[in-house]
């Protein structure tokens, strides 16, 4: 298992939101994270790009234990992160926006260019500011900085919320070459998961803070199943 979180715990300050999560990801395949609003899907995804604190449990990245690691120091160790929100920076370019992501890293020049190979349509918008890009090319971007760390693993929180549907299906063609590159990738579903349930291998469901159940991610597909679960 490349990333593996047990009973994990975290939360804002002192008020505790996951009281106890179990969660892996697995290299080369997709595991996607569903539940109601509220029930901490994104609490998790920023504990585990080292955004919140660890409050409990245990978080490991290739049997290595990462609980006390902060942000940056995740994303060196191999996990890249997309946040459901403010995810680039609007007043820079697109190239500055990969460059900042890259500076941590050698060779940034040569990074920039690998993605802009994976994603020429940021390369035709490399010098406009992100604030201009359409809200499809602005996720590509979010997930370009996050592909330019070189990372093993990718969280991505709600990565096709409310886009144009080319666009859906161009990010989860993406991914899923990424993922059969050997990307381990977890994904939180948005609303219409079909797409994604089916090139996912396991679904985590998450309500109040707990692992609700975890299912065959295919299983989803079948007629009233996914309504049945977040019911
Ligand atoms: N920055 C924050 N400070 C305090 N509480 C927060 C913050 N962000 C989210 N929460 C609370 O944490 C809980 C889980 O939120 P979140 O993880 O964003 O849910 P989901 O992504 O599953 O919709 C909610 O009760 C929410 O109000
Ligand atoms: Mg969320």
């Amino acid at each position: 298992m490349l990333l593996e979180a047990t009973a994990l715990k975290s939360g804002y300050g002192k008020v505790q939101i996951l009281h106890g999560v179990e969660f892996t990801v697995a290299s080369g395949k997709i595991t996607t994270v569903l539940g109601p609003n509220g029930a901490g899907k994104s609490t998790l995804m920023k504990t585990l790009s080292g955004h919140l604190p660890v409050m409990g449990g245990t978080f490991h990245y290739n049997g290595k234990s990462l609980v006390g690691h902060r942000a940056l120091s995740i994303c060196l160790a191999g996990i890249g992160y997309v946040p459901q929100e403010a995810n680039v920076f609007f007043d820079l370019s697109v190239r500055d926006n990969l460059l900042a992501s890259s500076l941590a890293f050698e060779g940034a020049a040569e990074r920039v260019a690998e993605v802009f190979r994976r994603f020429p349509i940021l390369e035709e918008r490399a010098d406009q500011r992100a604030s201009t890009l359409s809200g499809g090319e602005r996720q590509t971007l979010a997930i370009a900085t996050a592909l330019v760390t070189g990372p093993d693993v990718m969280i991505l929180d709600e990565p096709t919320s409310g886009l144009a549907p080319i666009f859906v299906d161009r990010i989860l063609g993406w991914v899923g070459e990424l993922a059969q590159e050997g990307m381990g990738v977890a994904w939180v579903v948005e609303q219409n998961p079909e797409k994604i349930l089916a090139i996912s291998e396991t679904t985590y469901v998450i309500d109040a803070g707990r692992n609700a159940d975890t299912i065959e991610s295919k299983s989803l597909l079948e007629p009233g199943r996914l309504e049945s679960v977040l019911l």
